[in-house]
């Protein structure tokens, strides 16, 4: 089987991907810098399935490090890139950090694509690239509409790049999955998110406030054009999520997509509000989480859910786990990684 790189591999949605790789048979080699994450990560994914992935800690920035990886006489099959910061607020406060580190590490990736080292792109793309969608639910043709943050905008120019990319050089061959909110923790419980100091997602401010860390949950808003005024996004269980990944990689390698990039929406489908998450999370973990109602949080949309009809056909892929199961697998998560870090 063809070997899949993965960047940002020891990351969130990365880890659960090489998990869902192995259990595929296919051999990963993860490429990380680990900026954002431990190498305690590779015993969470070694103990589930028990194959220890090859691992290369390296900045993709790094384009004489990247080419001695790809040097190395493994034939990628792949490349899965995963490996970016994240963080909307802080990309609004650092904006060349992020430019820098989102752009050269992709354009370092395509250079070595275009250098004949691997034909296949897979890359994370984000709901974020549309904004406050016209229509919803929201499909992939929908128009890009002006960012809100830097993050936002590296997502639209990466996927614009790789676009030209793929169309000047006809060998090479790239996906691009759009997610929408993904939360959740593999069902082991074993491997999940570690938001870096104060998190700024819900589910892991959730999780936190359940577990004693914070004190308090602040909700943004009860005051949108929403049934219970709260905002409405689209989660879906990470290990869902993975499993889009190896669907996208099989479609390239069996070259079943052969001009332009594609992109596909990752979501449920269904647009859940923060009131209901906090209610749902209650009743399946038989838990309070303290929090109260305050403003608006600057730059957030009103409601955004995925048209994910495209990948139910085109990958055969959809998010199976219910809400339920997703959040029983965040507190599960958040108890274990509190457990083993005190
Ligand atoms: P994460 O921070 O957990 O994982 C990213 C990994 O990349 C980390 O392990 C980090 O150490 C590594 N990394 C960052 N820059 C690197 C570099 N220059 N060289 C090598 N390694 C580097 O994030 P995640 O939540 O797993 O997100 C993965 C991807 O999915 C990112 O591109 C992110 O923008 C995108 N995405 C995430 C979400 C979300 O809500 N988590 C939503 C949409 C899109
Ligand atoms: C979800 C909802 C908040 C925290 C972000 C990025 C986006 C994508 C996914 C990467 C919103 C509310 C949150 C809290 C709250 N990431 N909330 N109290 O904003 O949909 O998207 O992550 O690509 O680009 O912007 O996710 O989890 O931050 O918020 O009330 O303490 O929860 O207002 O309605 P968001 P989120």
């Amino acid at each position: 089987m063809d070997t899949i790189l993965v960047t940002g591999g020891t990351g969130y949605i990365g880890s659960h991907t090489v998990v869902e790789l192995i259990e595929e048979g296919f051999p990963v080699v993860i490429a990380d810098n680990l900026s954002n994450s431990d190498l305690a990560v590779l015993d969470g994914i070694e103990k589930i399935t028990g194959v220890r992935p090859a691992f290369e800690e390296i900045d993709i920035c790094d384009a004489g490090k990247l080419a001695r990886l790809f040097d190395t006489g493994r034939e990628i099959g792949a490349i899965i890139h995963f490996a970016a910061f994240k963080a909307v607020g802080e990309s609004v406060e650092k904006p060349l950090m992020y430019y820098r580190n989102n752009m050269v590490s992709l354009m370092n990736l395509l250079e070595e694509m275009k250098a004949g080292k691997s034909a296949n792109l897979v890359f994370s793309s984000s709901c974020t690239v549309y904004g406050q969608p016209d229509t919803l639910p929201v499909t992939e043709s929908a128009p890009f509409k002006k960012a809100a943050s830097p993050y936002g905008k590296t997502k639209q120019m990466s996927e614009e790049i790789i676009a030209d990319v793929i169309f000047a050089n006809p060998s090479l061959n790239a996906i691009s999955l759009r997610y929408f909110n993904p939360i959740g923790a593999h069902p082991s419980g074993l491997i999940g998110e570690v938001p870096a100091g104060m998190p700024d997602n819900l589910v892991p401010f959730i999780t936190q406030t359940a577990i004693g860390l914070r004190g308090e949950l602040k909700v943004f808003g009860d005051d949108y054009n929403t049934p219970d005024g709260s905002c409405i996004r689209d989660y879906l269980h990470v290990a869902d999520l993975a499993k889009a990944h190896v669907a996208a990689v099989r479609r390239l390698l069996d070259r079943q997509n052969r001009e332009a990039m594609e992109a596909f929406n990752l979501g449920t489908g269904k647009g859940v509000s923060v009131l209901e998450m906090i209610k749902t999370f209650e009743k399946v973990n038989k838990i309070k989480i303290n929090y109260s109602i305050t403003g608006r949080r600057p730059g957030d949309i009103e409601q955004v859910w995925a048209d994910t009809s495209l990948a139910n056909r085109e990958l055969g892929w959809s998010a199976r786990s219910s809400l339920e199961e997703t959040l029983e697998s965040a507190w599960k998560w958040e108890k274990y990684y509190r457990n083993h870090n005190k």
